[in-house]
């Protein structure tokens, strides 16, 4: 992995502060958690269940990003939510307490284990009746969706077509709406893209910074969060 120490070791001119960062960032994610309200019991059972059962427990969401997610969606009012990549259903979870009764998400992967354990765990909570997992390809499910009916999207899945999940999104989200996009930092390979999902990732931040319509926040909570609200002709800018 490349990191900002790395920088260093090349000679590029950067500051001194870069040297202690990996650990500030581990510290400073640990704090972070401890002071954020726990999730509900359900939650926190997916979050020990990912990271003690599953082959990829750093896909997970957890604690930290789901509270701020929760919060997104109650300050924002948003009804409507597409979560792109469910894996053990964690975001779609979280989402889904924060909405109101007749607040709808729709969440989509292409793998049938991971949409098996996540229909499993929503199955156990009122809030799972908010929920529709598809399972299929994202971007063919993205394309049947209609233009400006969607509130939110989170977009969680493959780092390579996340230009592609954007473009859609800016499509189905209404004026004023919201885009998240998770791995904004992809553990800082960004800065030094050597791969095809960090180029990917890369060039999705540069799109979405070059973007005339949108306003938008790069976030550093955990690994990035791209923070996108669409602008329109009555949602301001
Ligand atoms: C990082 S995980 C999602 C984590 C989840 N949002 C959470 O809160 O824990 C990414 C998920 O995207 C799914 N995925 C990857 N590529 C996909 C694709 N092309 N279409 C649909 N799902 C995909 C994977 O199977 C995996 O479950």
């Amino acid at each position: 992995m490349s990191t900002r120490s790395d920088h260093s070791r090349t000679g590029e001119k950067v500051s001194p502060i870069y040297s202690f960062m990996d650990v500030v960032a581990r510290e400073a994610e640990e704090y972070a958690a401890v002071h954020t309200t726990p999730m509900s019991p359900l939650l926190e059972e997916i979050e020990r269940f990912t990271l003690t059962r599953t082959l990829y427990p750093s896909m997970l969401t957890g604690r930290v990003q789901g509270r701020f997610l929760q919060l997104v969606v109650q300050l924002s009012g948003a009804r409507c939510i597409v979560d792109i990549g469910t894996f053990t259903g964690y975001s779609a979870m979280a989402m889904a307490e924060a909405l109101p009764p007749d607040g709808r998400i729709l969440t989509i992967d292409h793998n049938p284990e991971h949409a098996r354990l996540a229909r499993d765990f929503f199955s156990r909570s009122p809030a799972g009746n908010r929920i529709t997992l598809r399972l299929g390809e994202a971007l063919d499910i993205l394309k049947s969706l209609p233009d400006g009916r969607t509130d939110l999207v989170f977009i969680d899945a493959d780092k390579r077509n996340y230009i592609a999940y954007y473009e859609e999104s800016m499509r189905m989200v209404r004026d004023g709406g919201l885009i998240l996009a998770d791995n904004a930092l992809w553990y800082g390979r960004i800065f030094d893209p050597r791969d095809d999902d960090s180029r990917a990732v890369a060039a999705f931040n540069e799109r979405v910074q070059g973007d005339d319509r949108a306003v938008k926040l790069f976030l550093t909570i955990r690994d990035g969060i791209y923070l996108i609200r669409k602008k329109g002709r009555d949602a301001g800018s």
